[in-house]
């Protein structure tokens, strides 16, 4: 059994929103109300929940508990039928879905889940699923953050003995702050391990304290470009964030990809 490293951090994970908007751009990209939809690493549902009104179906698989057992809750909120939207935990490496619609129209992975794949089994394993599960016509659509520095200024001062504060927000009474430190980097692998550590007081007096340690892989747009092609999948479109920013020129590298069997529209 696969040890959830989100089962404390889970419940804090919706006040630290992206510092973008997504929701529109997936939206937009689903291509009729009929389709069927599948979002790998869906979480909490931040994205899964106010897209599953605009498609056929939508499927979520995430390979924590903690944090698809909100997403439920969300669901039932808003009032989703499950022959609309369903949720299963499943690694999103070399996932095998058995579902009434077999494929999908669009598959997407919002707020750099992708990056959360450490090694290259496991980026191969995600794609061979993504080819598994993807329509003739559909496509895929994958997110990552753009490093901002040069690989050798990124690895000369991403690490750092200090602990950054974030965020102070007050819960149900109690105050939860939030801080980040970045202990570790692998710097041939471009892979970083930041912790986020959440701090929740009650009346002055530290009442818990949650670490939530995690890899996030790194990409250039090129070495971002150049996976997917060399996966063998056809890129149809890419962008530098959700603000029709060009690829390249913002804070995230977004692309669209298909099967390369026939185009997307
Ligand atoms: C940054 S959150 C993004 C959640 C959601 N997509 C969103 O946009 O808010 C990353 C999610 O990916 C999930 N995840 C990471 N690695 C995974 C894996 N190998 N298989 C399934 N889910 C994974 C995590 O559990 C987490 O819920």
């Amino acid at each position: 059994m696969t040890i959830d490293i989100r089962a404390e951090m889970a419940k804090y994970y919706d006040l630290w929103p992206p510092p973008f908007d997504d929701v529109p751009f997936y939206k937009q990209h689903i291509a009729s109300p009929d389709a069927a939809v599948l979002e790998l690493g869906c979480g909490t549902g931040r994205v899964l929940v106010p897209i599953a009104g605009s498609c056929g179906y939508i499927h979520g698989v995430d390979i924590s508990e903690a944090m698809l057992s909100i997403c439920k809750q969300r669901l039932a909120k808003a009032g989703v039928p499950s022959d609309k939207a369903r949720v299963e935990l499943n690694d999103i490496v070399g996932f095998n879905l058995n579902h009434k619609y077999g494929k999908f129209d669009l598959i997407i992975a919002p707020y750099r889940v992708f990056q959360n794949l450490e090694t290259d089994d496991q980026v191969d394993g995600f794609f061979r699923s993504v080819r598994k599960h993807l329509t003739v016509d559909g496509s895929c659509i994958l997110n990552v953050f753009k490093p901002l520095k040069s690989p050798d200024e990124f690895a000369k001062v991403w690490s750092s003995d200090k602990e950054n504060f974030c965020w102070e927000k007050v819960i149900e009474g109690q105050r939860v702050v939030c801080y980040e430190k970045r202990p570790q980097m692998d710097r041939q692998k471009l892979v970083i391990y930041p912790e986020t550590i959440y701090r929740i007081y009650e009346g002055g007096e530290l009442k818990h304290e949650v670490v939530f340690k995690f890899a996030m892989r790194c990409y250039y747009a090129d070495q971002f470009e150049k996976l997917i092609v060399d996966h063998g999948f056809t890129i149809v479109n890419c962008w530098g964030g959700y603000a029709d920013e060009a690829y390249g020129q913002g804070n995230e590298l977004v692309i669209q990809f298909t099967l390369g069997e026939k185009k997307a529209s």
